[in-house]
């Protein structure tokens, strides 16, 4: 979950390396770093705890003189404390070296080189730029052959030679690293953000090959020492720079809830044919949906919870197995999937590196899989039998929103083509299905023009040690997420619980003002839920409710209501998704808190 910028060309270094890392701060901002090719050929390195702020403040200090060529890390600490020594990049000998991912064998590689008196930091990344010192013989691509062959684990390096001045290599495995020859010099990074402002042409950087950038040119080589033959494919960015900056919004979590109407209708209408949801643009075949016996789908964190909708969706109407499984897990499991299932693969980044084994583990066992994915070109959209992807634009924001909704959007849509396909719905009750769905985008709309409201809401929660949510059927799926954007960004202890469930422990911990937030959204089970509701307020909680607008509510039930338009039980996920991210952005910004970069958390988690 680290940030990688490498530039080589006829522009200053510095100000391209600083921009770049901090368009990528969002993958982790522990601390970070630059190594710089001077003048005299003498490589410089500045790194420093905290945002890159504090390393560009540094520069100012300590950096003079004329660099066209260098690298940028910001880091995410896996191995070792936030501390100056520990941020990349890390120098050994000629070497200098930043790295992303986790190298599982450092202790071995430490024995093995005698490394122990040499080394500075408690990085497993300096044990691997020492290694490759030890390595290094004057041949750059045979050092660094020679490296990967000794290594186990995951990993991105951007590495630099002091006798090979302008010159940038680097390969990857599993961790994310895109490349660019642009009019403005030879440029890699861990993502796209880094390099839009200088280019809309790019490629992924094929995993077990080495790129070797020079000012003008970007080479690729096969581990065997040859060019590679086929280079790998040029893509074109379909992003603009707006669509990666804050356009007037105070936060990025803001800006992409208010985009997520934008982003379901553009990740809903261009599979719209004649009224049904049709992906033989997406290149996905029917038989896929067809002829599976049940359906796995494999994610983690907020994506694995819109997993959890899908599955509440999918089940009732196709009468088969439909399981979700966290990835973490499930990599390690021995799972009971086989050629007859049909895996769905969920990530917004496309890199996380469990959801990426789980994926793989499931192609070893001969599933069909079936990829949602955000970022194109992703890995795990590469790798996966077929994507079908969201198009919600790029989320910054740690906190993920819009691509949650859209994820949703496409699994609706996956659940209505398998029940056209496999005879459930008739074409009418399929075409009725899916004008719901997009009907349901304007009571987004409606639920994010009460932001007032719901930051009204928000205030009452703002000292509270704890908040619970409670649900049940699809409100207990919609509450797990509620209470993950909670926690993850207001640093509250949060906890969703199936309504039904209370009575079976947790209302212990409910006494005096304890807020619990309460959905109420579908009808079988609505006055079960009120029930329960009654008795956690027996006991003193503060009930925040989520209703629908026509519902009767007993005016002293509550104490705060949210209202949401009265759209069909089965689509009041997308209204109550934006009250719960608009609870949590507000309750986090009440507190003051980074609301777009949460301590301890990264975007992007690729490493175990
Ligand atoms: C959600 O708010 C978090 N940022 C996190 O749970 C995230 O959903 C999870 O890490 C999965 O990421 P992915 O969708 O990129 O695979």
């Amino acid at each position: 979950m680290c940030g990688i910028i490498g530039y080589t060309g006829p522009l200053e270094a510095p100000k391209i390396l600083l921009e770049g890392l901090s368009a990528l701060e969002y993958r982790g901002y522990d601390s970070a770093g630059i190594a710089l090719c001077m003048e005299d050929s003498k490589i410089c390195l500045a790194k420093k705890t905290g945002k890159v702020k504090n390393l560009e403040e540094y520069c100012k200090k300590m950096i003079s003189g004329s660099a066209h060529s260098g690298i940028g890390h910001t880091r995410w600490a896996t191995h070792g404390g936030v501390t100056d020594v520990n941020a990349h990049p890390h120098r050994a000998g000629k070497v200098v070296l930043i790295h992303n991912g986790i190298i599982e064998n450092y202790h071995a590689l430490t024995d093995r080189f005698h490394l122990q008196d040499r080394l500075i930091s408690q990085t497993d990344s300096e044990v691997a730029a020492q290694t490759l010192n030890e390595l290094y013989t004057g041949d750059p691509l045979e050092a660094i052959r020679s490296l990967i062959g000794l290594l186990e684990g995951s990993y991105s390096f951007c590495i630099m030679f002091e006798d090979q001045p302008g010159v940038i290599y680097a390969i990857r495995n599993i961790s994310p690293l895109v490349a660019a020859s642009t009019p403005s010099g030879s440029m890699l990074a861990s993502d796209l953000t880094a390099l839009i402002p200088y280019t809309r042409q790019y490629f992924v950087v094929p995993e077990q090959h080495i790129v070797k950038l020079t000012p003008y040119k970007v080479h690729v080589y096969n581990l065997d020492d040859t060019f590679s033959k086929d280079y790998p494919e040029i893509m074109t960015v379909n992003w603009n720079m707006d669509a990666a900056m804050k356009n007037g919004f105070p936060h990025f979590m803001l800006k992409e809830i208010h985009e997520q109407p934008e982003a379901m209708r553009n990740t809903i209408l261009p599979r719209v044919s004649k009224g049904l949801p049709c992906f033989s643009d997406d290149g996905i075949p029917d038989h896929i949906f067809e002829n599976c016996d049940q359906v796995q789908i494999i994610a983690c964190g907020t994506a694995m919870y819109a997993g959890m909708v899908a599955r509440a969706i999918m089940q009732p109407v196709l009468r088969i197995p439909i399981t979700v499984s966290i990835a973490s897990e499930f990599r390690y499991e021995e799972p009971l999937i086989d050629e007859k299932s049909l895996v769905i693969i969920i990530s917004q980044s496309g890199e996380t590196i469990d959801t990426l084994a789980a994926l793989r583990l499931a192609q070893k066992c001969g599933s069909t899989t079936l990829a949602v994915v955000n970022v194109k070109g992703s890995t795990i959209a590469r790798e996966s039998d077929y994507v079908l992807y969201t198009h919600a634009g790029p989320e910054i924001a740690v906190a993920s929103t819009k691509a949650y909704s859209v994820q949703l959007a496409a699994l609706y849509m996956v659940s209505c083509r398998m029940a056209l396909v496999r005879k459930k719905y008739t074409k009418e009750q399929a075409a009725n299905f899916l004008g719901e769905l997009l009907d349901v985008i304007p009571a987004m709309e409606n639920v994010i023009a009460q932001k007032e409201h719901i930051r009204d809401v928000a205030s009452h929660i703002i000292q509270s040690p704890d908040v619970f949510f409670i649900g049940r059927g699809l409100d207990y799926a919609f509450s797990l997420e509620g209470a993950l954007k909670l926690k993850e960004i207001s640093y509250i202890h949060s906890e969703a619980y199936a309504a039904g469930e209370l009575k079976h422990g947790t209302i212990a911990l409910i006494s005096d003002q304890v807020p619990v937030i309460a959905i109420a959204t579908q009808q079988h089970v609505y006055s079960k839920t009120i029930s329960n509701i009654r008795e956690v307020k027996a006991r003193g909680a503060y009930i925040i409710l989520l209703v629908k607008e026509n519902a009767v509510v007993d005016e002293n039930l509550a104490d705060l209501q949210i209202r949401i338009p009265d759209v069909a039980d089965h689509f009041t996920v997308f209204p109550i998704a934006a009250a719960l991210q608009l609870i949590a952005y507000y309750t986090s910004l009440g507190k003051h808190l980074d609301v777009d970069q949460p301590r301890n958390l990264a975007k992007s988690v690729t490493v175990e």
